[in-house]
């Protein structure tokens, strides 16, 4: 796969020609990298599918440039909608709202709704300004293997995709993402009945949302859309994860030690922890939500590399600011609960 620099215009362009041709290009968002095709192009949808190794009826974002018409993917915009999107377009949100009757329903998974975002970083910028004269959608999930976590770099998309043979045309270099974790989703299809339903935090609040409609999201019940996102387990390292309180961490520590074990640790201003036999590999994020996801992934992904037995992350902060770090965490240490117990357990 290409790495080309985002700066160059012209490659911009090419990037755009080829999505027309219903090839897919991975692009930088400020949340997190998108592997996109044109959203009104069901093979090159079904692309994304297989690159990814993705369900086909997960439904993937749209992202559209301020510009684009709204009312050519939606066949409705509530007056809630207006208000987020005057307050938070460009930037790391989603809505989900009815989709228009002539948008192929592979975008969505086959449901009756579509998920829109304006995305703020100057490469995403540019490329849906190149592409269809600024009136395309590109339909973009993150740019990694299914339920793996998303790259923030336009090197980490290398490293999901390197030696598939998936037709990616290129990926844009756009540096890291400055948010790091994927956007908020909110659902304003179904207002009537559910009122605003928030399907996956992010770096944008349930109460930065309640501030600017007057209604506070709720959280999913069993009839909301299926987002994969959503999933028990998701945004995993191939280590096993396991998610451990400050006050317990020197007592797990000691215990793993005394069995030695090889861990690999994610600490939250803990203080230096030197690396050693026993601790193959550790990282520090300061206790600062946007400071902590911006380095959320890379920290994880260079952690997983140390193919410790396992990854220990040191409880971060449980105000509103960290729900979509605390939400993403959990998802990823879903699927190992129970190996630290049994990393512990003596013999
Ligand atoms: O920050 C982001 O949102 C990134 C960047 C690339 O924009 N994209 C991203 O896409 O995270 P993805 O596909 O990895 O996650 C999108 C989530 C999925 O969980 C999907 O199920 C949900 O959005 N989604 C998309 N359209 C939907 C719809 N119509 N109804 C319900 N959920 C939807
Ligand atoms: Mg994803």
């Amino acid at each position: 796969m290409k790495k080309i620099a985002g700066s160059d215009q012209a490659a911009i362009a090419q990037a755009a020609r080829s999505l027309e041709e219903g090839r897919l290009v991975a692009f930088p968002t400020e949340t997190v990298y998108g592997l996109g095709a044109d959203a009104e192009n069901p093979e090159a949808i079904a692309a994304i599918y297989a690159a990814k190794g993705r369900p086909s009826n997960h439904p993937v974002i749209v992202h559209l440039s301020a510009q684009a018409d709204l009312h050519r993917w939606a066949a409705v915009v509530p007056p809630v909608a207006e208000k987020l999107i005057n307050a938070f377009w460009p930037g790391p949100l989603t809505i989900i709202v009815k989709r228009a009757a002539y948008i192929p329903s592979a975008v969505s998974g086959g449901q009756d709704t579509i998920g829109l975002r304006c995305p703020a970083h100057p490469v995403a910028i540019a490329l849906l300004a190149a592409f269809k004269y600024g009136q395309g959608g590109i339909a973009a999930p993150s740019a990694n293997r299914f339920g793996h976590v998303s790259p923030t770099s336009a090197e980490h998309v290398i490293e999901e995709f390197s030696g598939s043979a998936e037709p990616i045309a290129c990926v844009l270099d756009g540096g890291q993402s400055a948010v790091g974790i994927e956007s908020t989703i909110i659902d304003l299809s179904r207002m009537d009945s559910k009122g605003l339903v928030l399907l996956r935090p992010g770096q944008i609040t349930a109460e930065h949302i309640a501030a600017v409609t007057g209604m506070l999201p709720v959280s999913p019940d069993q009839s909301a859309p299926r987002v994969s996102g959503a999933l028990d387990a998701h945004y995993a390292p191939r280590t096993p994860l396991a998610l451990v309180r400050k006050s317990e961490l020197d007592k797990v520590l000691a215990i793993l030690k005394s069995r030695q074990r090889k861990i690999a640790l994610l600490t939250c201003a803990s203080g230096e922890m030197p690396k050693d036999a026993f601790v193959l590999a550790v990282k520090n994020l300061a206790p600062d939500a946007g400071h902590y996801a911006h380095g959320l992934y890379a920290s994880l992904r260079e952690l997983d590399g140390a193919h410790a037995e396992i990854i220990l992350v040191e409880m971060p902060p449980q105000d509103t600011a960290w729900d979509g770090i605390q939400d993403r965490l959990r998802r990823a240490a879903f699927d190992s609960s129970g190996v630290l117990q049994q990393l512990c357990a003596a013999g």
